[in-house]
């Protein structure tokens, strides 16, 4: 019997904290406008002193839990995507599961940057599908804000801070109603690493390292290797994009979001986008629009909603499915 891990539930946590372009403005040679117009940003939020990427996750992953109607204890799956994990080990996803009083399932991070929760959500799914676990919770969480560079314009104007998580559910395809992730696509050119990277960590500088991007080159890869993901897993799944409800990109750049939804022939108005409020929060962009988008009553059940995602490494992917 086929199993589909299906979207019961999902919820998103922004911290207090706002940081606006003119506050940007004081801190970097910069202004509102540049950033408005090269990227869509208008403010981020940003984590304050002691608020960390497990708090964030844990706060979303309760709402995501509520709206499923589960309790934590139900879980036997958490997967985390982050770059900014709370320490190098153990796991952000083993801090969630304790701090949430989850059941002792199997629990671990993921990181493939801005691409991660394309990456998770396509690892849990498949772990669903095997029958291995059976509810999962999927988190995309972020604390970016510790990991930038904050005297360098070109990069710390672009991201933010927050979490967003799917709670995942195992069906037999006859009760699934169509609904549930349909396939995914993923992939990483690692010879691109110099194009956006971290210039530290572990092993090579014993301290985290700062954000370091050439933008322009990485805004060029991005536009052609997003919709190599897209038209791929539109044809595996056997759809056409016109069939898309809705498009939930990976919130980098409104310019870069532009370009997809041209050069795909897809519609503007199927596009949900939060960056002019959030800015780039990585890997928990994609769940933090998805979510605006549910909320809002726009994504609706059954509805076909297309992701994609593109990061360090580089990495990049799409998945598709019925929400
Ligand atoms: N304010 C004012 N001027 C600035 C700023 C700023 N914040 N930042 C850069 N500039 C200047 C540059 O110094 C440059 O000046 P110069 O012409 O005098 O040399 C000029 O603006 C143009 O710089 P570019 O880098 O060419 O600007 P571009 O139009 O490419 O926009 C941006 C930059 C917004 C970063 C864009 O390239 C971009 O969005 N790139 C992709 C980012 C992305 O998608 N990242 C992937 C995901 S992130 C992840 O995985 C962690």
């Amino acid at each position: 019997m086929t199993r589909r891990a299906v979207i019961t539930g999902c919820g998103s946590f922004l911290p207090e904290k706002i940081l606006t372009n003119d506050d940007l403005a004081k801190m970097v040679d910069t202004n509102d406008a540049w950033i408005r117009e090269r990227t869509g940003i208008k403010e981020r939020h940003i984590a304050s002193e002691g608020e960390l990427t497990s708090d964030l996750a844990i706060e979303a992953a309760k709402k995501a839990l509520a709206v499923a109607g589960r309790d934590a204890a139900d879980i036997d799956l958490i997967v985390v995507a982050t770059t900014t994990p709370d320490l190098t080990f153990p796991s952000t996803a083993a801090v969630v599961q304790a701090k949430l009083g989850a059941g002792v399932g199997a629990a671990f991070d993921i990181q493939a940057v801005c691409t991660g929760f394309i990456y998770a959500l396509s690892t849990a799914e498949k772990f669903i599908a095997s029958g291995q676990h059976q509810n999962a919770l999927v988190i995309g969480a972020e604390t970016f804000s510790r990991i930038l560079d904050w005297e360098d314009r070109a990069t710390c104007v672009l991201f933010g801070d927050g979490a967003g998580a799917f709670v995942l559910e195992g069906r037999d395809e006859k009760d699934a109603d169509g609904r549930g992730v349909m396939n995914s696509y993923l992939r990483c050119d690692g010879t691109m690493v110099d194009l956006l990277y971290v210039d530290g960590g572990v092993s090579s500088t014993q301290s985290t390292g700062h954000v370091r991007m050439q933008g322009n080159r990485v805004f060029r890869e991005a536009i052609t290797r997003i919709s190599e993901a897209i038209e791929c897993v539109v044809a595996d799944a056997g759809v056409h994009v016109d069939d898309i409800d809705w498009f939930v990109p990976h919130q980098a750049n409104e310019r870069i979001i532009k370009g997809v939804v041209k050069k795909l022939s897809l519609r503007e108005n199927q596009v949900v986008s939060t960056i002019a409020g959030q800015g780039n929060t990585s890997a928990a962009s994609i769940p933090l629009a998805w979510c605006a988008g549910v909320d809002d009553g726009r994504i609706k059940k059954g509805d076909l909603v297309l992701i994609e995602g593109m990061g360090g490494g580089l990495t990049w992917g799409a998945a598709l499915m019925r929400a």
